[in-house]
């Protein structure tokens, strides 16, 4: 196989400096509480507190090797065991695994790190500073820089893996026909396939029943997968192998041709998912403020661990096939007629994400006609009116008019520039046939800093400024909330005044996420709880970042919402239809959709000739077989459901033009527009 990584070219000295980064990350990660770690201080001269969305990544990368390390502790309590970690780096491991043994275990364990010998070298005496490596050291080798009983450090290139770097392991004391685990946490990922193929190959040759635990990323070629590699180039420690291992299953060919015959391998999402206490994951959800689930749900699908094992014998094979637990096989087989479409070039001057979104119909205009201008508000990007290379991403606050058949921008400024337009909110337009006006609702400054506050915006007639005031809340309002949603419905019966009503839906706040219902009267400003009747029991109401659309009808409008995160940060994968019976009592019941959906959330719906119900983008999960046949399935990809049979017809997966390298849809908002095909 050619690889198309061969490009690029590592500096092993950058690669070297990856360690001095994770460790940092490592220290911030425990420090917050995520896990335990007395020893990581040891080896970090200047501690950094990461942000909580690197936190995260670190915890789970660390508690899936510590989960598979436990495991092949425990299957091998009372007989030896050997680790040997590649690319160790200063990772902590060993002075753990020594803490938890007793004294009589300890004299079963091997444990030995192999790295750059600058990066073992300076390890070994960090170590000895801290009093972690006591006794003599034993070292016979000219490779090995220290050796006890139990440990051994091993300054080695690993690119020439081969006679000599067995003959170091024998000089470690290691035995090689016990079952051996070796561990690679992000470091054959900085190989080229022929480099780390030769290790694979190796370890096999040289190991009766070896274990290989490997560590990385994956999925490079969606819009995730893309900036993730650029990431990698720019540090000057790209990512050399995985164009060649795209996925999941790839490598678990891979290991199978070399010799690896039992593998398991799970994404992050499916770690987290399957393998985490509930208590653990309510733990970790409550260390601190955090708003990223996107990318916190990009990166664990972009990250697997994987185990495999060349051993005949079965308690290895058991332990390999046992170790990690993931629900794949309950993913329904059956799915939707699949096509691809091709994107239009997208409007490049628009860059931000956290905003909300509006059709505008001006004047006599009938709100529901068909769609020529968006409005859209708040954010965090570059703003559309001054864009230089050197702009930042920022909090926006300024309004853009987009009018799409011209493809042509607006930038609103605001009339009252005290006005900071929060992150996460919802606009809708107000029916007002003399103005063009809009009613903001809810949203955040930070995790920390929500709002329920409604301000009335109203765009002056050139289209240039943007006047924006505080609407006083009337009647009991509801809480403060972000990552909600909110539509407009029309009660049939009713009479003209109080014919238009706000409806928002869920949401979350600092500490909960919102089931509940609320309507604003939009011309009398005030606001009524809705009780929600639930059609059936185990209907998951509280959501938030999930989409809902309204879907009219003779009999009155229907709010079809589908997905979202619930209170455990699991995403849904449900459609419930909303009906209003009076202004302060509404219907719930779930839409049994067939096949079942896919889950999914921040993403946007729509319906189209009041029979199809479009969702578009958002986070998804594909299975691995799935992203294994397409890679991009994550983001892109449109479900067309057909709402007079419930069921899930077609999904569209959206081809990114010629140009354009990263499609990620999700935080996005779209329209429907244009005639109604
Ligand atoms: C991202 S760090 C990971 C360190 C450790 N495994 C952890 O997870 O904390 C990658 C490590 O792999 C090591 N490494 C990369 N290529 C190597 C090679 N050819 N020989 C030895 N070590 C290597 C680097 O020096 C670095 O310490």
């Amino acid at each position: 196989m050619t690889s198309q990584s061969s490009d690029f070219t590592s500096n092993s000295a950058q690669v070297q400096g990856t360690n001095d980064n994770s460790i940092v990350s490592k220290l911030s990660m425990v420090t917050q509480g995520y896990l335990e770690d007395k020893y990581l201080k040891y080896f970090v001269q200047k501690p950094q507190r990461r942000s909580p969305i690197i936190n995260r990544g670190y915890y789970i990368r660390s508690k899936a090797v510590r989960h598979v390390l436990a495991k092949f502790l425990s299957a091998r309590s009372n007989e030896d065991v050997q680790i040997v970690s590649l690319g160790a780096g200063f990772d902590t491991t060993f002075f753990n695994i020594r803490d938890l043994m007793n004294e009589s275990a300890t004299k079963h364990l091997k444990y030995i790190e192999i790295d750059y010998p600058s990066v073992i070298s300076r390890k070994v005496k960090l170590a000895q500073a801290a009093d972690l490596l006591e006794g003599q050291n034993l070292q016979n080798d000219k490779n090995i820089i220290y050796r006890n009983e139990n440990y051994c450090a091993v300054g080695f290139d690993l690119r020439k893996v081969g006679a000599e770097l067995a003959e170091t392991l024998q000089n470690c004391g290691i035995n090689f026909t016990v079952p051996t685990l070796f561990l690679s946490e992000v470091v054959m990922t900085y190989l080229t396939s022929g480099q780390s193929r030769n290790i694979i190959k190796w370890i096999n040759h040289s190991f009766r029943n070896a274990v290989l635990v490997v560590f990385e990323q994956m999925l490079p070629t969606n819009g995730f997968g893309e900036v993730m590699l650029r990431h990698f180039e720019t540090c000057g420690s790209p990512l050399l192998a995985i164009r060649d291992y795209p996925t999941l299953l790839s490598q678990k060919k891979r290991h199978n041709v070399l010799g690896f015959k039992t593998v398991v391998g799970v994404d992050m999402v499916s770690f987290y998912q399957c393998n985490v206490s509930s208590e653990e994951k309510e733990k970790i959800q409550n260390i601190e403020p955090f708003d990223e689930y996107e990318a916190w749900h990009q990166t664990c699908l972009h990250y697997f661990i994987m185990c495999s094992t060349n051993s005949e014998e079965e308690s290895v094979q058991e332990f390999c096939k046992t170790c990690l637990k993931c629900h794949e096989s309950e993913k329904p087989e059956v799915k939707a007629e699949e096509v691809s479409i091709s994107c239009k070039e997208p409007f490049s001057s628009i860059q931000m994400f956290g905003h909300c979104a509006s059709s505008v119909a001006t004047g006599n205009k009938d709100l529901e006609k068909q769609v020529d201008d968006v409005i859209l508000f708040g954010g965090f990007g570059l703003s559309t009116q001054n864009q230089r290379k050197k702009d930042h991403h920022r909090r926006l606050h300024d309004g853009t008019l987009l009018n799409i058949p011209n493809n042509n921008l607006k930038t609103l400024t605001p009339s009252n520039i005290e006005f900071k337009t929060p992150m996460y909110s919802s606009i809708v337009q107000k029916p007002n046939h003399e103005k063009t006006q809009f009613l903001l609702f809810g949203g955040r400054s930070s995790p920390k800093m929500t709002t329920n506050d409604v301000s009335l915006i109203t765009i002056n007639k050139n289209c240039t400024e943007h006047d924006i005031k505080l609407i006083p809340s009337q009647g009991t309002c509801p809480n403060a909330r972000w990552r909600h949603t909110a539509n407009v419905l029309q009660f049939v019966n009713n009479c003209e005044d109080d014919q238009h009503t706000m409806l928002v839906y869920g949401g979350r706040d600092e500490l909960n996420v919102h089931g509940d219902c609320w309507c604003l009267n939009m011309n009398t400003f005030i606001w009524s709880n809705v009780e929600s009747k639930v059609g059936e029991k185990d209907i998951v109401l509280g959501r938030h970042s999930h989409s809902a659309v309204k879907c009219g009808s003779e009999k009155g409008d229907i709010l079809f919402i589908s997905g979202g995160l619930d209170c455990n940060e699991e995403p849904l994968n449900d459609v419930l239809s909303l009906k209003m019976l009076s202004h302060s009592k509404a219907l719930i019941d779930r839409v049994d959709i067939h096949p079942k959906l896919p889950q999914l959330y921040s993403h946007t719906s729509h319906i189209h000739t009041d029979r199809y119900l479009i969702l578009v983008g958002g986070v998804q999960f594909p299975t691995c077989k799935e992203l294994h046949e397409n890679p991009n399935s994550l983001a892109d990809q449109v479900f067309i459901i057909d709402l007079s049979t419930n069921a899930w017809i077609r999904t569209v997966t959206l081809k990114k033009p010629f140009g354009l390298n990263s499609l990620m849809l999700h935080g996005h908002c779209s329209f429907v527009f244009g005639n109604n095909s």
